[in-house]
């Protein structure tokens, strides 16, 4: 499998998925949900593998979000594929993956890079790993399932605080409002952690696990995700969001 953007590696039955664009702060762009879909498909046929841990390369960054360059032009079309893309190929996939994928965030979280994490079916973090939902301030919305899986995981009031604010939360917090499973010291810590859960999880039965997975994503609906992805598209080609693309890559606060 050839990979640009993911280093990847198996050791007995976990796979490791390790992000790799981090000087771009591991920002999800197309090429990068393309090999993460290509990597799953992989994992879901291959019976040795029982867990997934995915994570960020260096020490700054999980996930910065969506690849903000890729779209700064997007019709209001284009931002809704966006959105759809990603579902399809990445966040949704996770979500319903039929073996536990843990997150280990490595760093900041935030936009797309929370949304995967929250898609994980288990997250840890290292005390210095920051996440929230900016989008608000690119004169957007969270669209790749932030409004969705952001609220089942802390409740409605705390998602409404973090998303109208955009706020970044330290991950002792996260910890708190129960967003993250657990907060380590270090990054060492934060693999060995993901470790040891995917020991307990692989001593389990592999079937019972994908039934778990399916029986606990059917509490929820996709609804939700829908109007999401076509809100979030509204919000491309407007006004808001060329000051918010601009005021990013220019390096400046935005000025709504
Ligand atoms: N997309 C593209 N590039 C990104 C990026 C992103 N989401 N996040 C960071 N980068 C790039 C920066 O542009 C910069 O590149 P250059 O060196 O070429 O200028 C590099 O990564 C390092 O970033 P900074 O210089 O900004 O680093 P910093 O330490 O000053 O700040 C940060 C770190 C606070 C995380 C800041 O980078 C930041 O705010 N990033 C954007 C976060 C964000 O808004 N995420 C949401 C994206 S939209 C989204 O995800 C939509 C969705 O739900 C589908």
């Amino acid at each position: 499998m050839e990979l640009t953007n993911l280093t990847c590696e198996q050791k007995g039955a976990i796979y490791y998925i390790t992000i790799n664009r981090e000087k771009q702060l591991n920002a999800l762009n197309k090429q990068t949900i393309l090999e993460l879909n290509k990597v799953l498909c992989h994992c879901q046929e291959d019976k040795s593998i029982r867990v997934l841990i995915l994570t960020g390369a260096g020490e700054k960054a999980f996930v910065a979000g969506a690849d903000i360059k890729e779209f700064t032009d997007f019709s209001k079309k284009e931002g809704e594929e966006l959105a759809q893309f990603g579902h399809d190929l990445l966040f949704t996939k996770i979500a319903k993956f039929s073996k536990p994928v843990i997150a280990a965030i490595n760093g900041f979280a935030l936009g797309g890079g929370l949304e995967l994490a929250m898609a994980a079916h288990v997250r840890i973090a290292t005390a210095n790993a920051k996440v929230g939902q900016p989008e608000v301030s690119l004169g957007l919305i969270p669209g790749y399932g932030g409004t969705q899986r952001l609220t089942q995981l802390v409740g409605k009031g705390k998602a409404f605080e973090m998303i109208l604010t955009g706020d970044m939360i330290s991950a002792a917090e996260a910890y708190q409002i129960g967003l993250v499973n657990y907060v380590v010291a270090t990054q060492e810590e934060l693999i060995t952690k993901a470790e040891a859960i995917a020991a307990r999880m692989i001593k389990n039965s592999p079937c019972a696990l994908k039934k778990s997975i399916k029986a606990i994503n059917a509490v929820y609906g996709n609804i939700g995700l829908q109007n999401e992805i076509e809100l979030f598209g509204q919000c491309f080609g407007t006004e808001e969001f060329k000051e918010g693309v601009s005021a990013f890559l220019e390096k400046r606060k935005p000025n709504f």
